[in-house]
């Protein structure tokens, strides 16, 4: 079946694309080949003066190239060929001698944009799934078919490095402002548009475009000394983001300079060049199979399919308007756009967590993501009480009081008496079992727990744990709720601290001992960060708050015994009144809330002399197994349902560098025998702790892994 079928609008070919049997349109092997072909057809008919491309799709005009054919390909070189092959198809249309109008409706990405960019006009619905981006970095890829040439040519360098670099998408009022497409129209008179545009082209020629980039641009992007700058404030920018870990980006940034500064012919060459180098690589390998396990998870209910069916949303109200509880209720108004109500002990309580849950939305005026009539519209969904009037209306109700068993235990029974028999109940507790706050539940069966990660807004994972005693129908139901909240959601099981704390806990634990051996509180941050990860583990337990941390840290050492055993590190440090970045006191000395380096005095109230010739292979070693044998050891519990989902949880929750494919990815890729026995080391070292989980031990006799490939 064809993926083209073309219609005459008078002189105008209207194209439409529409991939049989695909929910979006790629471009596949097969579809260049029958795309070129059609361009031959209509550079050849007479009858045909103009060309639209539209798609047939009800979200996406192309979604880029097909991703499942880079994890087919073997060698540099068919990586190398495929992107040429791309850039050959996208000049065709540039050099067609007919006028061709790209009608964007929905995402146009990657390859997509980038045929896009070879039209001779471009206009895309003002609909809020019309995004455009190249967001190939993030598969550890860069733009491979003319993408680095002609997006700089058309909307500035600086613009242009910002879209590639970081791989993030624009809606079209500011592709419009950025001069990356000419016209922004409602999705009922795109094609209308589309074909008027065509008769004007066909008529007058092609359009002729100021160069982007505004008054700025004309020393930055269009002189050579200019230029100069901006590629090396672009380097480093992009070495502190991704600390040297992704060559994608830098690629790509080589790519953009060697076709500005030697041409387009030299630039596309560098382009396919280095698609070829960067598709073959691991880091590219990885963030594919990320891709995909993301991919996977958006249609992963958690229950066995079609035993239940998800029940609707219309309000939703939170308990405890905390720094969690308004999180979740701004990101809740923002993203799903449901009724939401907020409780708390106190009315000034209340306030303030509206307050902050306004700030969410505000923040999104500010950045333009929102209209104001749309900001006036969501805030008028957020609503408050000291009592709980109006839960009787609720559909979901989220707790998020203190990380207290009774208190917990109390408001679901306040909750219960408020509410309908068919609400359901979540707690947001990060470490007690859920089956503990259920326990004395007259509904248990509509009882679950949603661990939203902070800060909500910005943080993409929400684990969903439903007990033995959980309803399918109230797991789909809270699974499908925070993917509208725009999360990635993974079931874990309810075992204390679920599966990111889990693991993440003897990992704060020894870093913390660590401390009170005087291994400098910046040396550890430093490895880690090195390694890969976002913040250091010191610095993290400052970010949490050091009383959550401790109360975290209890709970795990009463549920697992010793291997979780923390030092005093914390006991110390709170009983100093240190309670990290909040109060301005913690490992770090903080000036404004900013971290002013690291506090010496912390060394000597933990009775600790600072030492001075710390290693850090040793120090990483310590760290990353402590969190690899907790890992195992979850996984053999079937605190994750998979392999994938412990992978996603990590990178989402903790940022567990995605370039090493998650902590189960780490262990299949040094082989479970090498990581046993490092284990064993660290174990005759350190002490029991590091004993290596007996699932592991058998994986290291047996040869297992957790992947197949
Ligand atoms: N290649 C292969 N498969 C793709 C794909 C692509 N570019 N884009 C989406 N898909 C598949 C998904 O894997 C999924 O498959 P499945 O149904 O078999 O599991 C299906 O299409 C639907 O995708 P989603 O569930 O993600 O649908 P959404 O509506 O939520 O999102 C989307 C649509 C925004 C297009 C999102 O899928 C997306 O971001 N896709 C990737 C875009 C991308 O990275 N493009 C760049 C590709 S690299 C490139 O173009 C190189 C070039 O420079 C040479
Ligand atoms: P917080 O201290 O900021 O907020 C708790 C709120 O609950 C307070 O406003 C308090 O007044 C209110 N509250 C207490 N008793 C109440 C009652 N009976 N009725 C109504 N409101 C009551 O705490 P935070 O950080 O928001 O944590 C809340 C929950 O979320 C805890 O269970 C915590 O473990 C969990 N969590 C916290 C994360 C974090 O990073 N802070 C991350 C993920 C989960």
């Amino acid at each position: 079946m064809s993926a083209f079928t073309t219609e005459l609008h008078g002189q105008v070919a209207v194209v439409t694309f529409d991939l049989p049997g695909e929910p979006v349109n790629k471009l596949t092997a097969a579809v260049k080949v029958e795309f070129e072909a059609l361009l031959i057809r209509l550079r050849d008919d007479a009858d045909t003066r103009a060309v639209v491309l539209v798609s047939g799709k009800p979200n996406t005009f192309i979604a880029g190239a097909d991703i499942e054919e880079f994890t087919a390909l073997t060698t540099q070189a068919e990586a190398e060929r495929l992107s040429f092959e791309g850039q050959e198809m996208v000049s065709r249309v540039e050099t067609l001698p007919k006028p061709v109008v790209a009608a964007i409706h929905g995402a146009c990405l990657g390859g997509g944009l980038e045929l896009a960019l070879a039209c001779h006009y471009r206009i895309a619905t003002d609909h809020p799934k019309t995004q455009l981006g190249l967001p190939e970095v993030q598969l550890g890829l860069l733009p491979g078919a003319g993408g680095c040439q002609r997006l700089p040519r058309l909307v500035g360098l600086r613009a242009a490095l910002d879209m590639i670099l970081t791989g993030k998408s624009e809606r079209a009022a500011k592709a419009l402002r950025l001069g990356l497409v000419d016209e922004v129209v409602p999705r009922s008179i795109l094609l209308r548009t589309a074909i008027a545009a065509a008769e004007r082209l066909m008529r007058n020629g092609l359009p002729r475009r100021p160069p982007g980039g505004g008054l700025p641009a004309l020393f930055l992007d269009r002189t050579p000394a200019g230029r100069q700058l901006v590629y090396r404030r672009a380097k480093a920018q992009v070495l502190a983001r991704t600390g040297g870990h992704y060559p994608a980006p830098l690629a790509a940034l080589e790519t953009v300079r060697v076709g500005l500064e030697h041409g387009i012919t030299a630039g596309l060459a560098e382009e396919h060049h280095a698609f070829g180098q960067l598709a073959v690589g691991d880091v590219s390998r990885k963030l594919v199979q990320v891709f995909f396990a993301t991919t996977a998870l958006k249609k992963d209910d958690g229950i066995e399919a079609g035993s239940a069916s998800p029940r609707q949303i219309r309000r939703l109200a939170v308990v405890g308007a905390g720094f969690m509880g308004a999180g979740i209720a701004g990101t809740a108004v923002g993203n799903v756009e449901v009724d939401t109500r907020l409780k708390d002990a106190d009315l000034a309580r209340v306030g303030k967590g509206l307050g902050a849950a306004t700030a969410i939305l505000t923040n999104r005026l500010e950045r333009r993501r929102i209209t104001r009539p749309e900001y006036e519209r969501l805030g008028a969904l957020l609503s408050g009480s000291d009592a709980y009037a109006g839960f009787g209306r609720a559909d979901l109700v989220i707790e998020a009081v203190f990380e207290e068993l009774a208190l917990k235990r109390k408001v679901l029974a306040e909750v219960e008496a408020a509410t309908r028999p068919g609400t359901i109940y979540a707690s947001n507790t990060s470490t007690i079992p859920i089956h503990q706050i259920a326990a004395e539940a007259q509904r248990p069966e509509q009882v679950l727990g949603m661990h939203f990660f902070s800060p909500v807004e910005k943080m993409p994972l929400l684990e969903v744990i439903p007990t033995s005693a959980t309803a399918p129908e109230a797991i789909v139901t809270a699974v499908r709720f925070g993917r509208r909240m725009g999360k990635t959601v993974i079931v874990v099981g309810d075992r204390p601290g679920f599966w990111v704390n889990r693991i993440l806990s003897p990992y704060l634990n020894e870093a913390g001992l660590m401390v009170t051996e005087g291994v400098p509180i910046e040396l550890i941050d430093r490895t880690m960060t090195a390694w890969g990860f976002p913040v250091g583990p010191i610095a993290l337990l400052d970010e949490v708050g050091l009383d959550v941390a401790h109360k975290a840290a209890e709970t795990m050492h009463a549920a697992y015994g010793d291997r979780m055993k923390t030092g005093n590190a914390l006991d110390r440090m709170l009983a100093a009144g240190r309670l990290g970045r909040k109060n301005g006191r913690g490992f770090y000395r903080y000036r404004d809330r900013h971290k002013a380096g690291p506090d010496n005095a912390v060394y000597g109230l933990l009775g600790a002399r600072q030492v001075e010739d710390a290693n850090p292979d040793a120090i990483e070693r310590r760290l990353v197994h402590a969190m690899l044998n907790e890992a195992v050891a979850a996984c053999a519990e079937s605190v994750v349902r998979s392999a994938r989902d412990g992978d996603i949880g990590a990178i989402y929750g903790i940022g567990f560098p995605a370039f090493r494919g998650g902590p189960l990815r780490v262990i299949d890729d040094l082989g479970a025998s090498r990581v046993a026995s490092a284990l064993h080391e660290l174990e005759d070292q350190y002490g029991e702790r590091f004993r290596p989980a007996p699932a592991l031990a058998e994986m290291a006799r047996q040869g297992g892994r957790y992947y197949a490939t």
